[in-house]
């Protein structure tokens, strides 16, 4: 049986990771803060399936006692999972120290954990968003990185210092670069898809930061978790090792048409139509005007490859949260 470590384990993309590694039969610990109500573990009605270590991935005591957790006797676990971030732009930008800590300090406790341990395969979360503001569309993993907020840079950071844990150290390390994730199970409230679906299935008209040009590229979580486990696997027999890889659709969708998408989904299913309000003019400070990922070389080396479309993704999405509320 493989024992996994997944950190960030009771956020949005963590859960959704958790139940997919149960569902193929590993034993599962998950490294994350001392666990509110309502957070991913009890959504997906996993607390009983896994065990829950509740600490601070940038203290090195909790790390270590989730590794232990994890493996077996003196033996880490197979595969660690690092998810566990500050993942919010606007807090990254007023407490850049607090985001550098979670991020790139969280990170290196993490790999040096697994060092100790002699773990298997470690993949780490870094971002499209490492990559920073471009010209030069869609990014590949042959990009600088050319980070430009505090986010961007601690994702940067994370991807840097995890991939050089392979030639210095021998450690099996991957880094996943995912494009805009989204789906059922988000509770992040000031991310566009989740607080857009809310917005619209109570009838109001969502709140748009932006005047509706930003371009992303929006990757379905069921998509997100199996890039997660195509790095894994890639790690696991040698090509990953090293690497950072692209996961994203490779096509960029403005926030207007996603937002449209959204409002018809609802209004298709029974809800309210509603008329989304743009507040903003232009793209809003501290973000990147547009952004979208070439994943060929993951799909090359994995045969990875979005399975889900937008409307499909959108679809399932609304379903989701009208259940939930
Ligand atoms: N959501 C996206 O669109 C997206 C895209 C690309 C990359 N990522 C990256 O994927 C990872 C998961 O993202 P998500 O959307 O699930 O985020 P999330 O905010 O839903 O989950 C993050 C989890 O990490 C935990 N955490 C935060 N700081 C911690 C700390 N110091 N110690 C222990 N746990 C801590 C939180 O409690 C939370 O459960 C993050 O590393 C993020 O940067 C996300």
């Amino acid at each position: 049986m493989t024992r996994s470590l997944v950190t960030g384990g009771q956020g949005f993309i963590g859960g959704h990771l958790v139940r997919a590694l149960l569902d193929r039969g590993d034993e599962v610990t998950v490294l994350d803060l001392r666990a509110a109500p309502g957070r991913a573990l009890e959504l997906h009605g996993l607390t009983d399936a896994v065990r829950l270590v509740e600490g601070d991935v940038a203290d090195p005591a909790a790390v270590h006692r989730a590794i232990r957790e994890a493996g077996s006797g003196s033996a880490g676990p197979d595969s660690v999972f690092h998810l566990a971030a500050q993942t919010l732009v606007g807090p990254a930008a007023e407490d850049p120290v607090a985001t550098f800590r979670a991020n790139a300090e969280g990170t290196w406790t993490i790999l040096e954990a697994a060092r100790d341990a002699g773990t298997g395969a470690v993949v780490v979360a870094s971002s499209d968003k490492a990559y920073g503001p471009s010209e030069s569309l869609p990014y590949r993993e042959t990009d600088e990185l050319k980070p430009a907020a505090p986010y961007e840079a601690s994702k940067a950071a994370a991807d840097v210092i995890s991939r050089s844990y392979w030639p210095a150290f021998g450690l099996p390390v991957g880094v996943t670069r995912l494009a805009n994730v989204y789906g059922g199970g988000d509770l992040n409230g000031s991310r566009l898809v989740p607080e857009a679906v809310n917005a619209c299935l109570e009838g109001r008209a969502p709140q748009i930061r932006s005047d509706g040009s930003p371009e992303r590229d929006y990757l379905h979580v069921s998509d997100a978790t199996a890039a997660y486990l195509a790095i894994e696997q890639a790690v696991k027999d040698g090509p990953g090792r090293g690497e950072a890889l692209n996961a994203g659709t490779g096509e960029p969708c403005s926030v207007r048409e996603v937002v449209a998408l959204i409002a018809a989904e609802v209004a298709r299913t029974g809800g309210e139509p509603v008329e989304p309000e743009y507040l903003g003019d232009g793209v809003p400070e501290g973000e990147i005007d547009r952004q979208y990922v070439d994943a060929s070389r993951l799909e090359g080396l994995t045969g990875w490859r979005p399975r889900v479309s937008l409307a499909d993704g959108v679809a399932e999405a609304v379903s989701w949260y009208r259940k939930r509320n």
